[in-house]
């Protein structure tokens, strides 16, 4: 099969097209046909071992893995010898957060990691929506019914994943973005939608609950003003000087935790969560452009100018559209 295989660390040179064997699943494991993947954060920062301390997960001088590709979506080919809920033929999407591997014809996956069936009516290219929501989950399992929060960047996978679950779980939203997605968060269904690039965020005359800077972009010291006592501040990144990080350790030590990174957990029960929502119209990907396999340095070096709007999809067989061009959201 055709993968795009990591020769190392480093930059998307790094990427090579390659034929490699085909894997076998194991007695728990389904081997999915991978019609699409992404490129995202967390596979670039992977490719770079940024940060330094992640390969303490990924490999120490080398990637351990073979392929990079977290999300998937594809159709079950072959069943290992226990397996008994899938079937051949059944259409199936997840994320594969620890072995990755996605950015290949085939995949093999646990039954009992992040898989489940591809809701009604939804491709291929439209179901690979894990990375970004999960990150995004993360922060907005923390809000409840009538909790206000903001989320600054609400344009990027883990943004524009973020103001949608937070609207599922009932919170009012500020979305603050860039004039070019100012539309797509009223879209999305931000309650108010700030536009940085024309107004000061930090005063708009509004206090939170939480404010979550889904782009590393800003700082809890910059966000001050928007902070009701005892509000949540929260980010995807290390934050200026690592300014998160040391916070989040201070707080915590403390014992308030007002600052944190939070980690995503539990990849399974999101991804059935996921599927859920999507099914019942509350949760969409945001799609930017589509790559195919072997142009995956491209993807990857697209993803890393930081410009993407929300999603950019690998098409892994060549059968899906490659526009080149952003795709409309489909409600604007
Ligand atoms: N270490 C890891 O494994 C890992 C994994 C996943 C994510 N993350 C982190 O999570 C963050 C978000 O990831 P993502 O994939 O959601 O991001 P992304 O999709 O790459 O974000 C791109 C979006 O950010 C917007 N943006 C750029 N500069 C901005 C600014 N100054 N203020 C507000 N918006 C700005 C861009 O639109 P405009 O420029 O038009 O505003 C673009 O739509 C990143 O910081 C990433 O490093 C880390």
């Amino acid at each position: 099969m055709k993968a795009a295989v990591i020769t190392g660390y480093g930059s998307p040179d790094r990427l090579e097209l390659c034929d490699v064997p085909r894997p076998k699943p194991a007695k728990n494991e389904v081997r999915v046909r991978v019609h699409a993947s992404t490129a995202n954060r967390t596979d670039t920062a992977t490719l770079r071992a940024h940060p330094f301390f992640a390969r303490a997960m990924t490999g120490l001088f080398r990637p351990k893995m073979q392929s990079l590709g977290m999300d998937f979506a594809g159709v079950v080919d072959m069943l290992g010898s226990e397996v008994s809920s899938y079937q051949v033929g059944d259409r199936v999407f997840g994320m594969s957060p620890e072995r990755f591997g996605a950015h290949a014809e085939y995949l093999c996956i646990p039954i009992d990691d992040a898989i489940a069936p591809i809701p009604d009516g939804i491709p291929f290219d439209q179901a690979v929506v894990g990375e970004g929501a999960w990150y995004a989950h993360g922060t907005t399992k923390l809000l409840t019914e009538g909790k206000r929060c903001l989320i600054y960047g609400a344009s990027g996978a883990i943004g524009t994943a973020a103001v949608q679950l937070a609207k599922a779980n009932g919170a009012y939203v500020v979305a603050v973005v860039g004039t070019r997605h100012t539309s797509l968060a009223n879209a999305l269904g931000a309650d108010r939608v700030v536009n940085y690039e024309r107004e000061d965020f930090t005063a708009i005359g509004e206090t939170f609950d939480l404010v979550f800077d889904a782009v590393g972009k800003t700082s809890r010291w910059a966000c001050r003003p928007l902070l009701k006592k005892g509000a949540l501040y929260c980010a995807t990144d290390m934050g200026p000087y690592w300014s998160n990080m040391l916070l989040g350790i201070w707080y915590g030590l403390t014992g308030s935790k007002r600052v944190r990174i939070p980690f995503p957990e539990d990849a399974p029960g999101f991804i059935r969560r996921l599927a859920d929502l999507m099914a019942h119209g509350k949760f969409r990907g945001v799609f930017d452009r589509t790559y195919p396999l072997a142009e995956i340095a491209s993807a990857f070096r697209y993803v890393e100018s930081e410009q993407k709007t929300g999603i950019v999809v690998i098409d892994t067989l060549g059968e899906l559209e490659s526009t080149g061009a952003p795709k409309p959201y489909p409600d604007l």
